[in-house]
């Protein structure tokens, strides 16, 4: 561990499948986890963020054939995608795990040896259903209506050998650990769906896939004529993605002060399966599992056939990465189901971020141009109002680690435009353009602009996990050196660091206004 962090925090995210393009749904999940990895850097936590791709199954052999090219290939084109995404959204990962990489591989088929040594799988022949689409088996009394249960599609039936993890031995365990570890899943509401879950039996997990039907995946060390089941394989990419096997020292860093970000459609594999796979080999469950709702788009699911599915990159093409950002944490809580319409976008873009946050911005450093051409002035005694914005300062300072901590994060930026709203309130009320016609006393006019930069300060690296370019513009435009997400919260976070006599740089609109959609669907 660094000597001066905090401590360590390890965040991931779902590691996507590439058998299509990145949606809405895979941004959402990436731009929290990068929210909260540069939150924690801010606070002085030594931060790993993992994100990366899913490369096997049936999903994905299934794409790359109908498209005629080599699974493989077909990976090393889509991957492309979700990376260039990422860097077009800011992300911040260290990492990005591909299951196809041989380091991963390699841990893979290590845990699966060891457990086969150790008799915790065993082979057997399964007859029951299997959903293809879901790449699960179900027995008859799982289904719905004869369907598959998760998905309601249709089911075929199976009769093969194959392997099994004795899942079912760790049962009370886990209840006991999902009772006594009461963030272990979040929200709570999800830890009691999982928690009713297991109160009927839990059975042992296939874990291998005949060749003869699938072909794309790692291959069972003990049995050449299997692959791995494509969970068993992925949800190992959060111990591979940290050295788990070959770099002791970064594992034992990050693990278990873990955080796994997933949608809530993945939240059984990863508080059912990944935790019993981990006690299986002897290690200690991620602290917690935070499943999120889902986007719907204009009231309706995102769909193929609906023609619906909204691509993030058309959206930062009209929107701009920010704002993009921004909306995704501010319009619902996470961890509640929420819905995407441009309306609500183009409505929070002119509403929050050109006039309440970007008028503000670039009136305060015009006056201040205008006024003291462009110098920062220093302040001087403070009367009852001044001191009221500061001390909205250090509340908000105060409430916001905790909000975070609770991945509340558009309860974090309702807190952060309460400073917002409470500086644009201070200009309004102390009136800076009457105070300058008083050409004999410059003090309080100094005293008032530099609280006001003072205050925009700290708004800037309150919002640089959540806004990096317009934090960065916002810090360099205040005449301060360097990045905003690169500093300290604490140190950083006192009232005072603007340097009087630095030169504040001609602001340009931080966002631009936007027309209201011109349809209903909002294109
Ligand atoms: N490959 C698995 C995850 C393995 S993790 C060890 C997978 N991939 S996925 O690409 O299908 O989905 C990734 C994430 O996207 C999931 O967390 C899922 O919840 C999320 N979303 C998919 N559609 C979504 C919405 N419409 N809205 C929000 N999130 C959605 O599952």
């Amino acid at each position: 561990m660094h000597p001066n962090s905090k401590g360590t925090f390890y965040i991931t995210t779902p590691i996507y499948y590439v058998n299509d393009v990145p949606h809405i749904g895979h941004a959402y999940t990436t731009v929290a986890a990068d929210v909260l990895a540069r939150f924690k850097r801010l606070e002085g936590y030594q931060t790993f963020f993992l994100t990366g791709t899913d490369e096997h199954g049936q999903k994905v052999e299934k794409a790359a054939q109908e498209r005629g090219v080599d699974p493989k290939a077909h990976c090393d084109e889509m991957v492309k995608r979700f990376q260039s995404l990422w860097q077009r959204l800011n992300i911040s990962n260290n990492d990005f795990i591909r299951t196809t990489e041989d380091r991963h591989k390699k841990v893979v088929q290590r845990i699966l040896q060891d457990l086969y040594d150790r008799g915790e799988i065993y082979q057997d022949s399964y007859e029951g259903w299997y959903c293809v689409p879901c790449e699960r088996f179900w027995t008859e009394k799982d289904l719905m209506e004869g369907k598959c249960p998760d998905c309601l599609r249709e089911v075929v039936a199976l009769s093969e050998k194959n392997y099994f993890f004795r899942m079912s031995q760790y049962q009370s365990w886990l209840i006991e650990h999902i009772q006594t570890n009461d963030r272990f899943i979040l929200p709570s509401s999800r830890r009691n769906e999982i928690l009713g879950f297991l109160q009927s039996p839990l059975e042992d997990l296939c874990i291998s896939r005949p060749k003869k039907r699938l072909r794309w995946g790692i291959e069972i060390p003990f049995d050449p004529d299997y692959v791995t089941y494509v969970w068993f394989d992925a949800l190992i990419n959060y111990v591979s993605g940290i050295g788990y096997g070959s770099d002791q020292n970064t594992f034992s860093d990050f693990w278990p002060e873990a955080i796994h970000l997933i949608g809530k459609d993945i939240l059984t594999t990863h508080t059912v399966y990944w935790p019993t796979m981990l006690r299986g080999i002897g290690l200690t469950p991620p602290k917690t599992v935070f499943a999120h709702g889902w986007w719907t788009v204009e009231g309706k699911k995102m769909s193929k056939s609906l023609q619906n599915v909204v691509e993030p990159n058309r959206l930062i093409d009209t929107y701009g990465p920010d704002a993009v950002r921004y909306f995704l944490m501010r319009e619902v809580p996470f961890g509640m189901d929420g819905d995407f319409s441009h309306a609500a976008m183009i409505h929070r873009m002119n509403s929050d971020l050109a006039n309440d946050l970007g008028n503000l911005f670039s009136r305060v450093l015009s006056m201040v141009i205008r006024y003291f051409d462009g110098t920062i002035p220093s302040p001087s005694s403070l009367k009852e109002i001044d001191q009221r914005l500061l001390e909205i300062a250090r509340k908000v300072l105060a409430q916001l680690p905790g909000q975070m901590n609770d991945l509340a994060f558009n309860k974090a930026l309702a807190t952060v435009w309460e400073m917002v709203s409470a500086t644009n309130k201070y200009v309004d009320e102390t009136a800076p353009w009457s105070l300058a016609k008083e050409e004999k006393d410059r003090s309080r006019l100094s005293t008032v602009l530099y609280q006001t930069l003072e205050s925009l300060r700290i708004i800037a690296l309150l919002l640089a996990p959540f806004m990096p370019t317009t934090a960065e513009r916002m810090w360099v435009e205040l005449g301060m050196e360097g990045n905003p997400w690169e500093r300290n919260l604490d140190q950083d976070g006192s009232w005072g660091g603007l340097a009087p006599g630095r030169k504040v740089v001609k602001p340009t609109p931080l966002f631009p206004r936007m027309e209201a959609p011109k349809n209903e669907k909002g294109i």
